[in-house]
């Protein structure tokens, strides 16, 4: 009898405000719009078009600081990069919106929520696992999973034929997801993946060739694993982001192309654009460069990849996703100090670092003189360290 819908104001989900009414008993719908950095184009007139399209109200709820905190950060401890490339804008974003939907769905005392994810993609199985982990109760309804619709013409009309205004037009070339970490584009011309991405598919960062002739440096403190100040200046996590998010964006830094396996079997092409994350995560590894040893940067290396598995394939509220943040806390105990960045058409590089933590000493690795290692010693470590080998090739010979 009550619906809660996540709602973006774009064209698929202001079709199914009346579809939800129609196809479930004149239900009333409930918009829920999550602002979690998308920006101002998308909120702007987001509550009058929700009750254009026929919803009893809209709720908007600010989750850009959440968002960041304790989704994106914990993220970021952890390493995770998906396949290697992708650094996962929205797939961290589902959870937060699947959690105040829910929220939302509960306090309003709604039986059900529904969203405008295709049954395609990933993104219907992180709202839908937040869901029935978070409150199981709740019915989840998927317009697309169910209507026989399936271009923008049709919906459309839908629109037009119940005098819904809608400023969408016939002609959209690309699937857009964005938020204060990321843009995702999929769709277009990108379909094949011989097709180079054109200019029209970046909306966000300076291409690398134009991007400015000097480098820029920018200085980032570090807490504990996280970046608490950019230049100089102590600041939110979402501001933090939001100021290197300005800086490397200019710069032309962020921009990846790749093909990814999605969750459902098939493989899509996605072109993300994460300027202030590519950053972040640059000047994290060079504080673990000072201040993890051999065996911590390779277990990390191993939690980066089933986080990144992990947070992909939306199993964000899981006993597993509690367990490897608390071994990425741990770790990241010692993970404080400062680092400054290079950024340049593009790229990004980190020069400068430090940490009270750090493990490095010259006193040691010096190609000078020292006072406190015997080269001697290494002639004995040598030996035993490479006696298996000494052994095989012995017996290999005694064979012969
Ligand atoms: N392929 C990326 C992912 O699965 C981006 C998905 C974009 N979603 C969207 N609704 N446009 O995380
Ligand atoms: C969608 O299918 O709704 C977007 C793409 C995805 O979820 O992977």
């Amino acid at each position: 009898k009550k619906v809660v819908l996540a709602y973006s104001g774009g064209l698929d989900t202001s079709a199914i405000v009346p579809w939800l009414k129609e196809n479930y008993d004149n239900c009333e719908v409930i918009c829920f719009v999550a602002d979690v950095g998308q920006g101002a184009d998308d909120l702007e007139g987001v509550e009058d078009k929700a009750k254009a399209s026929g919803a009893s109200k809209c709720i908007v709820k600010d989750l850009k600081e959440e968002f960041v905190k304790d989704y994106v950060y914990p993220t970021l401890k952890t390493g995770a990069v998906y396949e290697g490339t992708y650094l996962l804008g929205t797939s961290m974003a589902r959870p937060v919106i699947a959690k105040a939907l829910v929220e939302v769905a509960i306090a309003e005392g709604a039986d059900a929520i529904a969203h405008g994810c295709t049954g395609k993609g990933n993104d219907q199985v992180r709202f839908e696992s937040a869901v029935a982990a978070l409150a199981p109760q709740l019915k989840v309804i998927a317009p697309w999973r169910i209507w026989k619709m399936r271009s923008r013409e049709e919906l459309l009309n839908y629109l037009s034929e119940r005098n819904i205004p809608c400023k969408a037009t016939l002609k959209k070339i690309y699937s857009r997801d964005a938020n204060a970490w990321h843009i995702s584009t999929e769709g277009g011309e990108l379909e094949d993946t011989w097709n180079k991405a054109t200019d029209a598919v970046w909306t966000w960062t300076t291409k690398p060739e134009d991007a400015p002739n000097t480098p820029e440096e920018v200085s980032v403190k570090i807490e504990k694993g996280e970046i608490v100040a950019v230049n100089g200046k102590e600041m939110s996590a979402y501001n933090c982001l939001a100021t290197l998010n300005d800086i490397a964006a200019r710069h032309g830094v962020g921009r990846v192309d790749i093909t990814e396996n999605r969750l459902v079997g098939m493989k899509s092409r996605g072109c993300y654009e994460t300027p202030g994350g590519t950053v972040m995560l640059a000047a994290l590894r060079a504080i673990d460069e000072l201040v993890l040893d051999k065996t911590l940067r390779s277990f990390k290396a191993k939690i980066s990849e089933d986080f990144a598995q992990l947070v992909y394939d939306g199993r964000w509220f899981t006993p597993l996703c509690d367990a490897i943040l608390a071994s990425a806390n741990n770790i990241a105990e010692v993970c404080s100090g400062e680092v400054v960045l290079k950024l340049y058409k593009g790229s990004v590089t980190a020069i400068q670092k430090k940490s009270d933590h750090s493990l490095f000493n010259v006193d040691f690795c010096t190609f000078g003189e020292d006072e406190v290692y015997n080269q001697a010693d290494a002639e004995g470590f040598i030996k035993l360290y490479s006696l298996p080998a000494r052994i095989r090739a012995i017996n290999a010979s005694n064979k012969k």
